[in-house]
């Protein structure tokens, strides 16, 4: 990113956040859209506590996060219902009172990882792929529901991408996780909001240089013609983090059940004039 631009959004803090309480998922280096994020809410005043899996804690380096946000470090496998409960518990007593704001930015395909074609998956690495990027929401969701563990207007956010709509031959079961993931931001924020008070959301983010982005087949090219094509181009991840933060705010208390796009416009876009210029005759 520009350093300018950079140096704008830094330089810019409005208070959005003050005396919230949350818990941020899936920071890992700072790259992530979770580090980004924890950054930027830290500066608008909100305080957190960081999760991972604790092997992502080993690999990354969470802990230099935690030390310049002021965060507590609590690990948490998001597939796993206890470990869930114990940390909104400890969560809640570290943080000194219920939550207002959640980020679930947590995505990982095995078959991704291990090469295997849309078309030819091993379905224990689809199960493994789903459990962890889109049941996982369902089970963070749940847990803070049956533990009324939110204050009413808190907001919790979820990540997604646009293979959820549309095609993206090389995005492979990650298409269907996130397809899933949106759904459960609707159905069970239908009972959040009726019941709590509380806002789910989907952010729908342009291609992001991270760990989990970097896994995706021909990234580097589909990066490059995402950024030809938004009129915008690519949302980064600071742009992101900046969106999550208003979600997280008061100013949007009456958005719900909602897929937004940080895309840059990508998202309503046919053909670029750009991309059209690749394909003139000489
Ligand atoms: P990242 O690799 O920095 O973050 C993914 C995180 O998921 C890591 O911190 C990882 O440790 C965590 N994780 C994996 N398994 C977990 C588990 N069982 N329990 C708890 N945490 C677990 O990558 P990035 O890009 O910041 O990903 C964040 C979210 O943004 C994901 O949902 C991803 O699908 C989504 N997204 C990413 C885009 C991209 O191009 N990078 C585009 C659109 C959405």
């Amino acid at each position: 990113m520009d350093e300018a631009i950079r140096g704008f959004y830094f330089n810019t803090m409005y208070n959005l956040l003050k005396g919230k309480k949350g818990i941020i998922f899936g920071a890992l280096d700072p790259n992530s859209i979770a580090w980004q994020t924890a950054e930027r809410v830290h500066q608008e005043g909100g305080i957190f506590v960081l999760t991972n899996v604790p092997a992502a804690m080993r690999l990354g380096s969470i802990d230099v996060l935690a030390k310049t946000t002021g965060a507590q470090v609590i690990a948490a496998d998001a597939t796993s219902v206890d470990d869930l409960e114990h940390l909104v518990d400890q969560a809640m007593e570290v943080l000194g009172g219920k939550i207002d704001f959640v980020l679930h930015s947590i995505g990982m395909s095995v078959n991704v990882r291990k090469g295997r074609h849309y078309t030819d998956q091993d379905y224990d690495f689809t199960q493994k792929g789903w459990e962890v990027s889109a049941l996982s929401f369902h089970k963070v969701l749940q847990v803070l529901y049956k533990k009324k563990a939110m204050n009413p207007w808190g907001s919790i956010v979820a990540l997604s991408y646009m293979a959820a709509q549309r095609v993206f031959p090389d995005y492979n079961d990650m298409a269907d996780n996130k397809a899933y993931l949106e759904s459960v931001a609707r159905s069970f924020g239908y009972f959040f909001g009726k019941e709590q008070q509380v806002r789910v959301n989907t952010i729908s983010q342009s291609p992001t240089p991270t760990r989990a982005g970097s896994g995706v087949k021909g990234f580097d090219e589909f990066i490059a013609f995402a950024e030809k094509m938004a009129p915008l181009g690519n949302a980064s991840a600071l742009d992101c983090a900046n969106y999550i933060v208003v979600m997280f705010s008061d100013l949007t208390r009456k958005i719900t059940l909602q897929n937004l796009y940080s895309d840059g416009g990508f998202s309503n876009i046919g053909v670029s004039q750009e991309v059209m210029k690749m394909f003139e005759k000489q």
